[in-house]
């Protein structure tokens, strides 16, 4: 059994960040109690661990936060109320959202202001959008498929962005009858280049093997789409979470296997999967990854 891996797999750099800053901060919190505001990344394995750590989860500012506090915000961003909350409480405040998120804040910030209707191409119920939708007021239309682009009422200005980690495809298909749609629009094509290679990669190497392993968490919006890219090309393909969910019987034909992960998914859970791959394998397929793996998290020596 020959397997490959995706170059463009694992953590994305705005996760990389996050886990790195996170850790970072417990390190020096000198007894300060460390909250994220949602969890930090779609990765159960990652969060229980840095539950073990102390880190606590919450999903709103109540009154037991206070300024001997620190709160993480975690890639995705949160919405603009909620940041000038954490400040006015003099909260002690580490922003890792990612910059590319931060750049659709500003946009739909200042064309809102411009009075333009804000349109996201994306899932209303992610984090980044619910986020991004408060950088305008709460008032964005929300749209995940181009059919749902003709039941919309007509305005003068639309502003058109997407989720980082929207289908590309989609995207492309919506961006087309929006424009057909309305007079006045501008698009900014905010998918993040993390999210369009490994959806470029992933599309090639489904194509040339026999069978498809995705691994990520069962949540996480970016390594599903994975999936759904990989199983148009790749009947045979499976979404994982961790090594445990390997199932033998189903791969043991395969000549070639390809390997990807998700955005969030951490190097020690994709070394765990070639691990336990070469139990199959009888080959010593780690070596040949071994230099591609940094350390058990980012950001540690
Ligand atoms: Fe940032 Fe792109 Fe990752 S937006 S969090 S680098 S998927």
């Amino acid at each position: 059994m020959k397997i490959l891996l995706d170059k463009n797999a694992g953590f994305c750099f705005g996760v990389k960040n996050a886990v790195a800053q996170t850790l970072k901060t417990i390190k020096s919190s000198n007894g300060q109690k460390v909250f994220t505001y949602g969890p930090l990344i779609h990765n159960q394995q990652v969060i229980e661990n840095l539950r073990k750590m102390g880190v606590i989860e919450i999903e709103s500012i109540s009154d037991n936060i206070d300024s001997n506090s620190i709160i993480i915000i975690r890639s995705h961003g949160v919405p603009k109320s909620i940041l000038e909350k954490m400040i006015s409480k003099g909260i002690n405040v580490v922003n890792c959202t990612c910059p590319f998120v931060s750049r659709i804040h500003k946009i739909v910030e200042e064309k809102y202001n411009d009075h333009y209707k804000i349109l996201i191409a994306g899932d209303e119920n992610h984090p980044e959008v619910i986020g991004i939708n408060g950088w305008c007021n709460n008032e964005a239309i929300v749209i995940d498929d181009e059919k749902k682009v003709d039941k919309l009422s007509y305005y003068d200005k639309i502003c058109l962005v997407a989720q980082t980690t929207f289908s590309k495809n989609l995207w492309h298909r919506i961006k087309e009858r929006v424009k057909d749609k309305f007079k006045d629009v501008e698009v900014f094509d905010t998918i993040c280049n993390a999210t369009e290679n490994r959806q470029k990669s992933v599309t090639e190497l489904a194509q040339s093997v026999d069978a498809m392993i995705v691994i990520g968490g069962f949540n996480s919006s970016n390594t599903k789409k994975l999936y759904e890219i990989a199983k148009q090309f790749c009947n045979d393909t499976y979404h994982i979470e961790t090594a445990k969910d390997l199932a033998k019987e189903k791969l043991i034909k395969a000549h070639t296997v390809g390997i990807t992960a998700g955005a969030s998914t951490p190097d020690w859970i994709i070394k765990e999967v070639l691990i336990k791959m070469q139990d199959f394998n009888n080959e010593n397929i780690m070596e040949e990854y071994e230099k591609s793996f940094r350390s058990l998290y980012p950001g540690e020596t």
